[in-house]
Order: C-alpha cells, then sequence, then structure tokens
C-alpha cells in the first residue's frame, strides 16, 4: 500500500498531511495518535459526499471512542460558498454545542468548499475550535486542504470573508477520490499542473513525461506521489509566508487573477479548476506579450492542458467580458487600480507583476472569451 506524510512546519501550529489508500476506517485511531482527545464531532460535508462517505466515518469515529457525531451538509457547489451557509454552519454549531464543556472537532469531509467554508466557521466560532480536513477532491488534496486560508465568496467576490486558520491535520484518503467525476479529475489536475508550471519544472516535466494520463487514471503509485510532491510543495510557500505577506505565497495564484473573475461571472459554469486553466491561458498571454516568457512556454502550457481535456477559452456571451472586467477590479488583491498578475519567467518559476497596463489585460481576458 503505497502511503505518504508530509509535515507542514509552522511551529505551534505544525501539523501533518497523511496520505494513503484506505485511511478512513482507521481515521478514530489516526486522531488519537494526533492526540486529538474530543468525544464530540461535527461533521461538515454536502449531500453528495455524505451519502457516500458519512457513515464509514462515523464508524470509525465511534471505533476511535467517538460519543456525539453531528452531520450538517452544505450545498454541493460553489454556489454555496456564501455568508449563507456560512451562518447555517455557525448557528448549527451553537445550537448542537452550547457547553464550553463539549466542544466539538470539526472535521470536514469534501471539497474545496466544504474545507474553507467549514474550516471558516471553525475559525470563528468560540474564537476557534480544532478542524481536520479529509479532502475528498484531487484539489482538495493537492490544494485547498492544505495551508489555512479559508474563507466564502460575498458581494461577488471570491473568498473574500476568511481567515486564516490552520488545521490540525490533514487526512488524505485517496480511495475517496475513486468516486469523482472524470471533470473533477481534471479540474484537480489544472492546479497540479499549475504547480509544475511556477513552482517546479521537476513537475512538470513528471506530467509531460506520461505522469499525467496516470494522474488522470488515479493510478496509485502516481497519484500517492504527484499529491505528496504538490502538498510538500505548497507547504514549503506556506511555511514561508503563512499570512500571505510577503508575496512568496502569491504564487499558487498563478491564473487565479483572470481565473477568479471568470468563475464568478459565469454563472458558475466552469469548476474552479477550468476557470483557473483558462486563466493560466491568458496569464501566460500576457507573459508572453511582456516577454517574461517566450512562446515555448505557451506551447508547452497549452498542450498538457489540451492533453488532460482542460478548457483554454470559454464561451462569450452577452455582457461576459464586461463582467470578468468588473470582478477584475474586485478581486481582493486589487490595489491602487492595479491587478497582480502572477507571470511565468520560465517552467518552474515566476514573478509578479502589478503595471500591466489596461488594455493589455482588456486583449488577454478578450482572447479566452470565443
Ligand atoms: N483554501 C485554498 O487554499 C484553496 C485553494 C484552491 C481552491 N480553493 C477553493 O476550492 C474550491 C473548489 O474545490 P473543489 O474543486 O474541491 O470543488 P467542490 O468542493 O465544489 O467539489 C466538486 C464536486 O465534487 C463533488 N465531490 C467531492 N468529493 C467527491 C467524491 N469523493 N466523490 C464524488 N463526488 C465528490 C462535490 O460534491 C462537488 O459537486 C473553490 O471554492 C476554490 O476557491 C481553495
Ligand atoms: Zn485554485
Amino acid at each position: 500500500m503505497q502511503s505518504s506524510r508530509v509535515d507542514v512546519d509552522l511551529g505551534s501550529r505544525s501539523y501533518p498531511v497523511l496520505i494513503g489508500t484506505e485511511l478512513l476506517g482507521g481515521l478514530g485511531a489516526i486522531l488519537r495518535e494526533q492526540g486529538l482527545r474530543q468525544t464530540n464531532a461535527f461533521v461538515v460535508t454536502n449531500p453528495q459526499v455524505g451519502a457516500l462517505y458519512f457513515s464509514a466515518l462515523e464508524k470509525a469515529l465511534t471505533a476511535g471512542g467517538f460519543t456525539r457525531v453531528v452531520r450538517h451538509e452544505i450545498p454541493a457547489s460553489e454556489e454555496g460558498k456564501n455568508w449563507e451557509e456560512f451562518s447555517g454552519v455557525c448557528a448549527a454549531l451553537l445550537e448542537n454545542f452550547p457547553d464550553t464543556g463539549a466542544v466539538p472537532l470539526v472535521i470536514l469531509l469534501g471539497g474545496g468548499v466544504v474545507g474553507d467554508l467549514g474550516g471558516f466557521a471553525a475559525g470563528v466560532f468560540r474564537r476557534g475550535v480544532p478542524f481536520v480536513q479529509l479532502p475528498t477532491t484531487l484539489l482538495a488534496a493537492v490544494d485547498s486542504s492544505v495551508g489555512g486560508k479559508v474563507a466564502v465568496n460575498f458581494g461577488g467576490v471570491k473568498n473574500i470573508m476568511g481567515v486564516f486558520n490552520q488545521p490540525r491535520l490533514v487526512v488524505c484518503d485517496l480511495a475517496l477520490l475513486r468516486t469523482l467525476d472524470a471533470r473533477e479529475v481534471r479540474s484537480g489536475a489544472s492546479e497540479i499542473i499549475k504547480y509544475g508550471a511556477v513552482c517546479s519544472g521537476a513537475l512538470f516535466q513528471q506530467l509531460e513525461d506520461g505522469g499525467l494520463e496516470k494522474l488522470l487514471a488515479l493510478e496509485p503509485e502516481v497519484l500517492t506521489d504527484i499529491v505528496a510532491r504538490c502538498v510538500r510543495l505548497k507547504a514549503d510557500v506556506v511555511e514561508q509566508d503563512e499570512l500571505d505577506k510577503l508575496g512568496i505565497r502569491n504564487v499558487l495564484n498563478f491564473g487565479h487573477t483572470i481565473g477568479h473573475a471568470l468563475e464568478l461571472s459565469a454563472d458558475y459554469a466552469l469548476t474552479h479548476g477550468e476557470a483557473i486553466s483558462v486563466g493560466m491561458v491568458a496569464a501566460t498571454r500576457m507573459a508572453v506579450r511582456l516577454g517574461t516568457v517566450g512562446e515555448d512556454f505557451q506551447k508547452r502550457l497549452t498542450a498538457l492542458l489540451t492533453r488532460a481535456a482542460l478548457p483554454l477559452s470559454h464561451r462569450d456571451a452577452p455582457g461576459l467580458f464586461d463582467r470578468v472586467l468588473r470582478a477584475l477590479q474586485l478581486d481582493k488583491k486589487f490595489r491602487d487600480g492595479k491587478n497582480l498578475f502572477v507571470l511565468p519567467t520560465g517552467i518552474g518559476s515566476w514573478a509578479p507583476r502589478e503595471n500591466v497596463d489596461w488594455a493589455l489585460v482588456h486583449d488577454c481576458v478578450r482572447a479566452v472569451l470565443v
């Protein structure tokens, strides 16, 4: 059986990310080994994931000595990552656990939406209660479950209301990914290609050399290896810039400036990973025009995205271009009238760019709306 462990070293907020197959059944024991002694659990999930995995989780928790397991579901889509659902989680926490002597362990069973929203609620209930991430999508496994950025969308802006809140533990049972739609697997591959493109030439090469197809087929050995590599890459960035203050963490935003704007403007027609794929194409066009990278990079990136059947553009619709531009001006990294773009400077390297001419931004957005 393949398994791996990545430690995120953040001093008193350090935690391990355990990656393997068939970990869910032993979760009770794993939690105890990590020193988590609660006997109450509050599980946030969604109807789809809950139907598949909640009873196995409940059984594992009961076997580990939990005496009360509360299940709370939020909608299974980005549309549900909003203030009302966040407030609903807070209300359920308070209703079920009014006694300060019975603080629950919050367990987030799902993809990035459950992880981001539930981690935010865990961060504000009683000024913070411990939580554990159990990522069930490839995207959550390689990206959103690690690093402590938790938030909801608000006022038409992605992730604008949130906090930094590190989990106590991440348990990534790769067997759970087997029930994912192929589309969601591709969506996770988009963030993996992002890591390769701007953080690791070796990962990019591995994907180019056939790793991508093995990853998309969820081949256990390659999947474990690539998930662990990505988690290590993310941990390295987060360890240097946990609170996103030094600019180092911006690297993870390659493709996200235009990608986020499109994700919110296209009426949720795109998954997060698909929007980021289009966003990476747009940012790369910008990089080529500004000369930070050559056309060879563009060719290699689009070839890999194409092999993953990820979109390079999105169908235009009336008013969409204007909505994307408006959303760009609401981006949380928009400052002093300028967007922050993460531009590749070669395979596995990048540079931030703030002073991008608005006409060039227009051109790059226009180019990916066809
Ligand atoms: N916090 C961060 O650092 C960070 C990083 C990257 C992305 N994100 C956020 O993550 C979100 C996207 O996450 P996502 O791609 O995981 O989407 P998601 O959470 O919406 O899940 C995608 C779909 O897959 C289904 N699903 C989940 N696990 C399943 C399983 N094992 N089997 C079958 N179906 C399953 C869900 O029900 C849902 O319909 C976005 O909101 C994005 O902003 C956050
Ligand atoms: Zn992302």
